[in-house]
């Protein structure tokens, strides 16, 4: 223990639950000194010069004096590669039983190796175990260097092993999961654990909740995405290249991913950043489609009081003319913190209220932590025992922790038994009226005086019946617990579309649901990192999230929450949340200034809704978030890459969040094309810079020419936007609505737009009437 943590445990020695919290670390400690396989001497590996190949269907093994790789090309092109024997399953990431073989790819000599060639991408296998990718025309996108292992004697001492890469020099790096950082991930090291960093975090917190070994690289020769597929414990080194270092020639950039076990394997999926969320979201599973009311604002906080105090904010919504979707219950609606029950005092009747509300088109939500008190007679606790779906240690015991409600057990939710008892506690939920869920605390925690505040590594996880330790299972705790509660709700409710979102996950674990920001600190700097998470976690395959808007911790300045308002009010989730001693976050607060333009943001979002569904059968269809880079449609334009503080909300809007103090006029950098200002109808070309007002009452919005997008009309029906596209020029948009909730099949419409004898035209492609209400806007050009 260092200094600092002696310092703390004794200040925490003051209070029951600093006790407790004490006596968890040290047992946390003392477990993982008993029983964590001890790592004997450890011996360096490489693969050794290569000694021969067999191809085999999609591609082949190539075999190394000391490993063996092997390559094969998935139907779709996703490559894969594993070495010392690693296939692509078992896998928490594959969605299904994992792609299928494009049998056409072939492993063949090469003048220096092997080769593998399919349509979209060429790899070549060196006689050292260097492995390369390169797009049709030979460019290099990725190298993967031979790489490491430390074979460890011991019994289930896994080898940890290292994979250094080289990337063109111009190339960028994004996602690893939900960083600050981001979404242009600069040079550094990044840990693979997911971590609640605990109170709240800022731009500097490093790993947050969702960590995955993930990147998705932007350079001139293309993009592509490569995923280290194991869950252990590790790190990612960026470094970035540099054009015309020493003597002219280009330092590469790249990574290094180093892991402290698991199989040494790899798929590398390439093409424009459309096909490669494609690609991805094929692989691992397309995202969820969130009902449509999950698309309108929620209001949540922590620290409703009563029933009647929800019921009254409820009220003040409407009485404020202010459209509300769903209202969040924390988890002070439990009794005593105990997840699945409610406070017979202060929530006597969650039906009552939930059929109330519904009424008034407002859902509610509840938050659902995974532990569990550990208390005989209580209900949860009792029926996990009878289920044996408690963590254990390596002597059989449960796993015991601290969590809001006290003492704790943890759900192991690596074991189908469990996820299937979990699964049915949400008949309680349900049953309650709750609509939707939350998925809290889940990566997972455990409070600690010192030390990481989850469970001990050593703890035993049933991981599918191959049984391991927390080592491997920590980073899926979140990504599992989700699939409980989707499954769960799925039997349960088999007529209406789960909605979840959980804070901690794993790659994959948009097949389930999406997140939100977590513990976001108030200030500026957290307002530009909300925007960050959502960017990056969307080029990880998970389009639907959103911050804490106002941030979690302390009052934002009147100023700060509108323009935190305004940022939420163009993200997929857009939920206003705080903590419990963090202020309230209603629009109200905050003087009738900031209400007015808050009230003017509500009524934009519910006019971009059947845009935004739209949006949400896109990603459903084909992975690309709602949330996208401003380099997504022009990755080669390189000052793009570096550019995070706007964003386009699907093909036909830029929207350029103000996310300065003070600022009343922004510069926007825009892509190539033209662009109108969505509030003047005037036309900028791009690429370039632009300066735009941006007063308190709104942010820039710019539209695509050409764009042709639904929105709600006055009287709540679906109507057309339509761009004006340059003249001679064409342009167009989709159109997709359906069942709101329900498993029904999407309606999609498809419209051109083009001039014709000086006019603008809309058409129906498949020669219908247009059938809607449509608006040319824009100064055309
Ligand atoms: C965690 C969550 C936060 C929630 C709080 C109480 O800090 O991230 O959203 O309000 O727990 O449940």
């Amino acid at each position: 223990m260092n200094a600092r943590d002696l310092l703390r445990s004794v200040r925490m020695a003051g209070s029951a639950s600093g006790r407790r919290q004490t006596r968890a670390a040290w047992r946390r400690r003392r477990a993982d000194a008993r029983d964590l396989p001890r790592r004997g001497p450890e011996r360096a590996r490489v693969p050794g010069p290569a000694q021969g190949a067999e191809p085999a269907p999609g591609g082949g093994t190539v075999r190394f004096a000391r490993s063996e790789l092997r390559v094969w090309v998935a139907m779709g092109g996703a490559v894969f590669c594993g070495w010392d024997g690693a296939a692509p399953l078992p896998s928490y990431a594959l969605a299904g039983g994992g792609p299928e073989v494009d049998a056409r790819a072939v492993l063949e000599p090469d003048k220096d190796g092997w080769r593998v060639v399919s349509e979209r991408v060429t790899v070549l296998v060196s006689r050292h175990g260097a492995v390369e990718f390169r797009t049709p025309g030979g460019l290099l996108l990725r190298r993967e260097l031979p790489p490491r292992w430390w074979d460890a004697a011991g019994e289930g001492a896994a080898p940890r092993w290292v994979q250094g890469s080289q990337t063109p020099a111009d190339a960028r790096v994004f996602g690893l999961g939900g960083r600050a950082a981001g979404p242009r991930l600069p040079e550094g090291t990044y840990r693979l654990w997911n971590t609640d960093p605990g109170g709240s975090f800022g731009p500097d917190d490093d790993p947050l909740y969702i960590t995955m070994p993930v990147q998705f690289v932007v350079a001139d020769a293309g993009c592509h995405l490569v995923f280290h597929d194991t869950s252990w414990d590790g790190q990612v080194t960026l470094r970035d290249g540099v054009e015309g270092a020493g003597s002219g020639h280009d330092r590469p950039g790249g990574s290094e991913v180093r892991m402290e076990g698991g199989p040494l394997r790899y798929w590398v999926v390439t093409g424009t950043p459309a096909r490669v969320l494609g690609g991805w979201t094929a692989l691992t599973g397309r995202p969820a489609l969130p009902p449509r009311w999950a698309l309108g604002h929620h209001h949540s906080r922590w620290g409703f009081g009563t029933q009647d105090e929800v019921r009254r904010v409820a009220a003040a919504y409407r009485e404020h003319g202010l459209p509300l979707s769903a209202l969040h219950l924390d988890i002070d609606h439990y009794d005593g913190h105990r997840v699945f029950t409610a406070d017979p005092e202060r929530f006597p009747d969650l039906p009552a209220l939930a059929g109330e509300l519904a009424g008034q088109g407002v859902r509610l939500v509840s938050i659902v932590d995974p532990a569990v008190k550990a208390e005989p007679g209580l209900e949860t606790y009792d029926s996990g025992r009878a289920a044996d779906a408690f963590v254990r240690d390596a002597r059989g015991r449960e796993v015991r922790g601290v969590v809001w409600p006290g003492e704790t057990v943890f759900p192991d939710f690596t074991d189908p038994a469990a996820r299937a008892w979990w699964g049915g506690l949400y008949r309680e939920r349900l049953a309650k009226g709750f609509a939707g869920f939350w998925h809290d605390m889940n990566e997972p925690v455990s409070f600690a005086a010192f030390g990481d505040p989850t469970l001990p590594r050593s703890a035993r996880h049933g991981l599918e019946g191959r049984g391991g330790d927390h080592r491997e299972a920590h980073n899926v705790y979140g990504l599992t617990m989700a699939q409980a509660g989707y499954e769960g709700l799925r039997r349960l409710r088999p007529q209406q579309r789960p909605f979840l979102f959980s804070r901690s996950g794993w790659a994959g674990m948009q097949r389930y649901g999406g997140t939100w920001s977590g513990d976001v600190a108030t200030g500026w700097e957290g307002l530009r990192v909300s925007l960050a998470l959502v960017l990056g976690l969307g080029l990880c395959g998970v389009p639907y999230s959103g911050p804490d808007v106002g941030g979690f911790t302390g009052m934002p300045e009147p100023e700060l929450y509108l323009r935190w308002f305004q940022l939420g009010s163009y993200l997929p989730l857009f939920r206003t949340h705080s903590a419990k001693d963090g202020g309230r976050r209603e629009p109200w607060q905050f003087g009738p200034e900031v209400l007015g333009h808050a009230r003017a943001a509500l009524a934009e979002r519910t006019r971009l809704l059947p845009y935004l569904e739209t949006l949400s059968h896109i990603a459903r269809g084909t992975g690309a978030p709602y949330v996208r880079p401003l380099w997504w449609n022009s990755p080669a334009d390189r000052a793009l890459r570096e550019c995070g503080d706007a964003f386009l909300l699907g093909d036909a809007l830029l929207v350029a969040p103000v996310l300065e103090r003070g600022a009343v006029t922004r510069t926007v950098r825009l892509p190539r094309g033209q662009w109108y200002d969505t509030a003047t109808g005037e036309a900028h070309r791009g690429p370039g810079q632009v300066l735009l007002d941006a007063p308190l009452g709104r942010v820039p919005v710019l539209a695509r020419a050409g764009a042709v997008l639904p929105v709600a009309g006055a009287d709540g029906g679906v109507e057309l936007e339509v761009w004006a596209p340059r003249q001679g020029r064409t342009g167009g948009g989709v159109v997709f609505g359906g069942d709101p909730e329900g498993w029904g099949a999407p309606r999609m419409e498809r419209f051109t737009t083009r001039w014709a004898d000086g006019e603008i035209v809309l058409e129906r492609d498949d020669g219908e009437p247009v059938g809607y209400a449509f608006r040319v806007r824009g100064k055309a050009s």
